[in-house]
């Protein structure tokens, strides 16, 4: 066998054994997985949760810790895909959700907390007008659906690469069940490119919707150079141009675009901006928002039964007010920050065919050690060293996403992250082997 075929084998027999010893560890969460998939496909009701063999069930949370139905103990480093950022129950949230529940939900009314909420969201984002929605998914519908119908337009430009929601996804092949618009791919961070595709489709082209760093794409920062590219073109073809800040907005007190001093028509929020309840909201330059202003006898509809429910605006505004403040969030940004360099430094150290790419308090990692500027970049990299990965911090107790990524919180602190370093540390060391071959590998195919 040559140099190629043994190395992949033991990647192969390495993943093998890890899996197998998933599989023992987990004899409880497989049975619940066995039991759900009678009932729902897959066990699963939200994709990006399942991975193969079956995934772990969690049984509770406080703080910074989860522990699984098999009784294992992590530490938080997903934290829910960066909505969880107050960590589990906090108590602020936790009074704020109970002094919801005293006054009574589901009202069916507009309620006391809705325009004291816009209004902490409007003036620490930066928009004009807010309207809330129940989901990220939504909000990114319904500013797409805004441009259309001011417009008159119905193309949309997006990113390879990019994720807007269950119905917008553009990484690989995209998505059978996309909303139905006329899409325009544009490579990520490809100024030129982009630029050309719209001034090509300027009479057609209702919005541009972009992400300020790629999140689900793999935590890929966009060059503020790009954005303010992307903005100016999209004003001067007539288009909307559309920031989805549902996880960005964390990483700087105003979001990206408010520390990139950028104006984008229209901005979408989401996540940890309602307290760990349900939430997404779309905001931004009022002429636009005031379409929906229900006193106009032309205005547009936009229903919700659950846009104003009482939880969210209760625990959103607590969270931003009281918790994730501007300096709260510079301090957690800041975290983060040197946590990535520090991993950065440790994987150069090494030599090894590995980064963290990322902004702030989100990093993902990736297996080469090449400029990462758009997901092309990391598209041919292998697979499987990211399932080692994740099996390997999973068994040394780090709770992240399948797919590499990895968001701090406000109760991942010193001793949390000095964890996490620990565990890649350990990982580097054990798998140097097979992280060796796969720089050989890599540095052949280059050749
Ligand atoms: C950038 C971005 N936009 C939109 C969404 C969709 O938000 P939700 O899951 O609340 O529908 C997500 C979710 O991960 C996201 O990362």
């Amino acid at each position: 066998m040559d140099d190629f075929g043994r190395s992949n084998a033991d990647l192969d027999s390495a993943l093998a054994e890890t899996r197998e010893a998933y599989v023992a560890r987990n004899p409880k969460s497989f049975a619940r997985f066995l039991e759900a998939t009678a009932v729902m496909p897959g066990g699963n009701t939200r994709s990006v949760l399942f991975y193969a063999p079956f995934p772990v069930a969690l049984a509770r949370g406080e703080g910074a810790a989860l522990w699984d139905l098999d009784g294992a103990r992590y530490i938080d480093f997903l934290g829910e895909y960066t909505a969880g950022i107050y960590g589990h129950s906090h108590p602020v949230i936790r009074r704020a959700v109970e002094a919801a529940l005293d006054g009574g939900i589901n009202l069916g009314g507009h309620n006391l907390l809705e325009a004291r909420f816009a209004r902490a969201v409007t003036e620490r984002f930066g928009l004009e007008r807010v309207r809330f929605t129940n989901s990220g998914t939504e909000a990114n519908l319904m500013a797409v659906a805004t441009a259309a119908a001011v417009t008159g337009r119905r193309k949309v430009m997006a990113f390879r690469g990019g994720y807007h929601g269950g119905v917008f996804t553009f990484s690989g092949n995209g998505s059978p069940v996309n909303a139905p618009y006329d899409f325009v791919l544009a490579r990520y961070n490809d100024t030129e490119g982009a630029i050309a595709a719209i001034e090509e489709e300027a009479s057609a082209l209702a919005a541009v919707i972009i992400e300020p760093m790629l999140g689900g794409g793999g935590c890929i920062p966009a060059e503020p150079a790009f954005l303010a590219a992307i903005v100016a073109a999209a004003r001067k073809a007539g288009a909307i141009s559309i920031f989805d800040e549902v996880m960005t907005s964390r990483l700087a007190p105003a979001g990206l675009s408010g520390k990139y001093g950028l104006r984008p028509d229209l901005v979408t929020l989401g996540k940890y901006v309602g307290g760990g309840m349900s939430f997404g909201a779309f905001g931004g330059r009022a002429e636009l928002l005031d379409r929906f202003d229900p006193r106009r006898p032309d205005a547009f509809p936009h229903a919700g039964t659950f846009n104003n429910n009482v939880l969210t605006m209760s625990a959103g505004l607590a969270g931003i007010t009281e918790v994730y403040t501007k300096d709260a969030a510079e301090a957690l940004n800041a975290r983060g920050e040197a946590l990535r360099a520090r991993l950065n430094a440790l994987c150069r150290r090494q030599s090894a065919p590995m980064q963290f790419t990322g902004i702030g308090s989100m990093m993902t990692v990736h297996f080469t050690a090449a400029p990462i500027r758009a997901p092309e970049d990391w598209a041919e990299t292998d697979p499987r060293l990211k399932e080692l990965f994740f099996f390997d911090l999973l068994a040394a107790g780090i709770w992240m996403a399948r797919r590499g990524m990895i968001n701090l919180s406000l109760v991942t602190g010193d001793a949390e992250c000095e964890r996490l370093f620990s565990a890649v540390e350990e990982f580097l060391q054990s798998r140097a082997a097979l992280l060796g071959e796969a720089a050989a590998r890599a540095a052949r195919m280059s050749i």
